[in-house]
């Protein structure tokens, strides 16, 4: 688990600020869940035979002797709190979520023991119109958040049932190549068959590229569900491939699967992977209930954003204070406070700590900020106050404390540059 440390902060606070608006644009409300939950919700809804739930997840036995695990995704959560709070009954809801989750993985680039993601959740809609909502949504995200490159891949995982007759054929047809098989793919034969589709083996290749494909089994309404979904994509211009061997890593999901995937994270291409659920609220003890989500890897997005696509612009302050000598220093802080009740909006940075004249100048010019507000024992005797620009040819000026206060009051950013220059 890592430390996001102040530079990636504001990586995260500009994606999160982005996903909050265009998500709230959609009509989606947010949530938020505990960490932790019992370890059988996880259980009972990724599946027993997953790789998060057999090999991946952080499960302890509280002081109660209750088994419980740090969430290793959000849409089980999301599910149980949905029921339990009565917010899916007899209704439509749209829902989302940003937080951490934890995943015992080997770590590498873009794969982490701690992540977050960004997750919404739909209930009560059983068309592909929300489906295709999902991607839609999706996509704008990507454009407002400045990333290209990345492609959409779907596929239909269809009803339960279609997937029990498919998975037997499938056992059938795998089951002929028993000793070409890798280990990997043996031990899931029984347990998890559909997951050797998603084999990254080399020599799995050919055996897998001649599997019976679940797509030709669908069953009719499953098939009819896939069908609207592309015509529904290709009215609103989204391009996607239809990928058959995506099967996705948790047990939950039927008919619509989807991954947004970029080739600039190298195996940890993934971005953003969601589908339909219509079983999963019932399997938890709620009324049958059609749902859908997607959840994205907010580090996998951060680290597409450091490579350069669009660099977020970050807020820096408006002035740094330099407070030279005891006098100033008392009288300085006093001053903050007044210009910061004065113009809310303002960032403002005082000196603390001490320092000389220049050494308290670098730090000004260091914080970006764009004024140099400047006290010393003069000044304070004078209540005047001198005011240099750091980021423009333009002279250093004093003030009268009141005066500046007046010009400036109420406003921020750059109506404030603006005003302390044309003066
Ligand atoms: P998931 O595919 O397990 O699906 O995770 C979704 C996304 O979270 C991945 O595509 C990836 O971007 C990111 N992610 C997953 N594991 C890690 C990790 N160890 N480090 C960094 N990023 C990671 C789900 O979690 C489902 N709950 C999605 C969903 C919501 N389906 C329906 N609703």
């Amino acid at each position: 688990m890592h430390d996001i440390l102040p530079e990636q902060c504001r990586y995260f606070a500009y994606l999160e600020q982005m996903t909050r608006e265009v998500l709230e644009g959609y009509g989606y409300e947010e949530i938020r869940m505990p960490l932790l939950e019992s370890t059988e919700l996880f259980k009972r809804t990724i599946g027993e035979v997953t790789d998060i739930v057999e090999k991946e997840m952080y499960t302890f036995e509280d002081r109660n002797g209750d088994s419980l695990s740090l969430r290793p995704e959000g849409t089980a959560g999301c599910v149980r709190a949905g029921i339990e709070n009565g917010l899916l009954h007899n209704q439509t809801r749209r829902l989302w979520y940003t937080g951490a989750m934890f995943r015992h993985e080997r770590p590498q680039r873009g794969r982490y023991r701690q992540f977050h993601q960004f997750g919404a959740e739909t209930f009560g809609m059983a068309g592909p119109d929300i489906d295709a909502e999902l991607i839609l949504l999706s996509q704008r995200l990507w454009r407002r958040m400045g990333i290209a490159d990345v492609r959409l891949e779907i596929n239909s995982l269809g009803s339960p049932q279609a997937r029990t007759e498919y998975r037997q054929r499938l056992v059938d047809y795998l089951s002929g190549f028993q000793s070409e098989l890798d280990e990997d793919s043996r031990r899931r034969l029984h347990s998890n068959p559909l997951r050797i589709l998603d084999s990254k083996n080399p020599a799995m290749q050919d055996i897998i590229a001649g599997a019976p494909r679940l797509l030709d089994m669908l069953d009719a309404e499953s098939e009819a569900h896939f069908v609207k979904l592309q015509r529904l994509l290709d009215g609103a211009g989204v391009a996607y491939s239809v990928n058959p061997r995506l099967v996705r890593g948790l047990d939950y999901y039927t008919k619509t699967v989807f991954e947004w995937i970029t080739d600039r994270l190298g195996a940890q291409g993934t971005v953003c992977a969601g589908g339909r659920y219509d079983g999963l609220v019932e399997q938890l003890g709620g009324r049958s209930t059609a749902a859908a989500g997607f959840a994205m890897g907010v580090e996998r997005l951060v680290a597409l954003l450091e490579e350069g696509d669009a660099v977020p612009a970050f807020a820096t302050p408006d002035f740094y204070l330099a407070v030279v000598g005891d006098e100033a220093e008392r009288q300085g802080i006093a001053w903050a406070e007044q210009l910061r009740t004065a113009c809310p909006a303002a960032r403002l940075v005082v000196n603390c700590g001490g320092g000389g004249f220049k050494a308290q100048l670098k730090r000004a010019d260091k914080s970006g900020a764009a004024f140099a507000l400047i006290l010393g024992e003069e000044e304070v005797r004078t209540g005047r106050v001198a005011v240099k620009p750091l980021r423009q040819e333009a002279a250093q000026r004093d003030w009268d404390w009141q005066d500046f206060l007046r010009v400036i009051t109420g406003q921020g950013g750059a109506e404030i540059a603006r005003l302390i220059l044309q003066h």
